[in-house]
């Protein structure tokens, strides 16, 4: 239920509009309250009639409505929600918000709030696909928005694919997950995670198999649980979790600069696949074939992000838990593991090619703690993420 909650719900010009409707009638229904917000484009396709009928509520149109800003000014109305929810979100909405534009009176709550926004993509597919909105998507989704859907399908102007705006009631559960005020509200967690690559050279470097999966569903089981999430990732295959902060890296030089950045925070969960080795000097050209035999590479070591800051002096996060990929000994590498890195917990699974966990979608896991050592049953990695984000909240309580 989402009662009492308050929506400022931003509506912005495209076909999708009409679907906004319902969206209002889903979430009173639920008991929230909706103040509206209407782009001029918008009123192309809704009237604010029905909108305000629908919303029992006045709608918001213009920036210099000079009455509105009598009775509440632009920042109040963009501070007075519990959550903004942008539906639909078009790719101009999209990319003012990612540039911090605030030349309407929609782009300029958005600038303006610190309240959590949501948003509710809808546009053409080659639109959608585009990469100036693919890297609006990143930025807005690296500055902690949520973002719900496109879903693919046929679209109003005849073609196929990524675009739809999601369905009203996948809206709501989004938003309903938004309003969660969960056992870890309040509490700042960093989770790192993907592989990292090193070069070797500007076109070549070794990376290894992790594909983020576990790391991205961790992240988004934390958000659940009402957490604010740093998400330091490497090149991971996974989808970017929703509702973090993003921060993207390479290598494990760079992954250990952005976590450093990041501190303090109350928990950290370690789960990148870090890369032990650099080669020392990665060529700045392309290494060529030559008669004069093969290429040799050297090693130097990467910095140990994991125990460098579980063994820090001051600062050091309440919780620090770590993981151990192994293929032999599981438990007892792991056990030792724990000890020599000096984490609090430590996440142990056997990545032995047989099991399929690396790169799959389950996991078979055991937690390693002052309290001994505790097998879970194969299960989801999404199942994982959230035995494991329970259990922080407990020990964060
Ligand atoms: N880790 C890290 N920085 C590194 C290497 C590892 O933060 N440079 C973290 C990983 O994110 C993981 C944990 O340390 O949480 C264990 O990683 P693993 O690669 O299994 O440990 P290693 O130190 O490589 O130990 P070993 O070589 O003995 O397996």
């Amino acid at each position: 239920m989402l009662t009492d909650k308050r929506i400022l719900l931003i509506i912005a010009g495209g076909i999708a509009a009409f679907k906004s409707l319902d969206l209002i009638r889903r979430l009173r229904e639920r008991g929230a309250l909706v103040t509206p917000v209407l782009t001029r484009s918008a009123e192309e396709f809704v009237t604010p009639l029905s909108v305000s009928s629908l919303a029992g509520e006045k709608v918001y149109r213009d920036l210099f409505d000079l009455t509105d800003e009598a009775e509440m000014g632009h920042i109040q109305l963009s501070r007075s929600a519990d959550l903004i929810v942008v539906a639909p979100a078009t790719a101009d909405l999209m990319a003012k918000m990612a540039n911090g534009l605030a030349n309407d009176l929609a782009s300029t709550l958005l600038l303006a709030t610190d309240t959590p926004v949501l948003i509710a993509p809808a546009m053409n597919v080659r639109m959608w696909e585009h990469p100036a909105t693919q890297r609006n998507l990143t930025t807005l989704q690296g500055d902690g928005i949520g973002v719900v859907g496109p879903n693919e399908g046929d679209m109003a102007c005849g073609e196929y694919g990524p675009g739809r705006m999601s369905e009203p009631l996948e809206i709501v559960s989004e938003i309903e997950s938004a309003m969660r005020v969960g056992a870890l509200s309040g509490q700042r967690v960093l989770v790192t995670s993907g592989p990292t690559h090193e070069p070797i050279d500007p076109v070549r470097y070794i990376a290894n198999r992790s594909s983020g999966a576990q790391g991205s569903a961790i992240a988004e089981a934390l958000v659940e649980q009402g957490a604010e999430v740093i998400f330091v990732t490497g090149p991971a295959d996974a989808a970017r979790p929703n509702g973090v902060h993003l921060v993207e890296v390479e290598t494990a030089q760079e992954m250990m600069q952005a976590v450093q950045g990041t501190l303090p925070v109350d928990a950290a969960v370690f789960s990148a696949a870090v890369a032990d080795w650099r080669v020392a000097s990665a060529s700045e050209s392309k290494i060529k074939k030559t008669k004069d035999g093969l290429p040799v590479l050297s090693f130097a070591e990467n910095p140990d992000i994991l125990a460098t800051v579980s063994q820090m002096k001051s600062g050091r996060p309440k919780l620090v838990i770590g993981f151990a990929a192994e293929t032999d000994d599981v438990i007892e590498n792991a056990t030792s593991k724990r000890l020599r890195k000096g984490c609090d917990w430590i996440v142990a699974n056997d990545v032995s090619p047989e099991t399929g966990i690396m790169g799959g979608s389950e996991n078979a896991v055991t937690l390693i703690s002052d309290d001994g050592a505790e097998s879970w049953p194969r299960m989801g990695k999404a199942e994982v993420a959230c035995q494991l984000a329970e259990r922080i909240a407990k020990a964060l309580q």
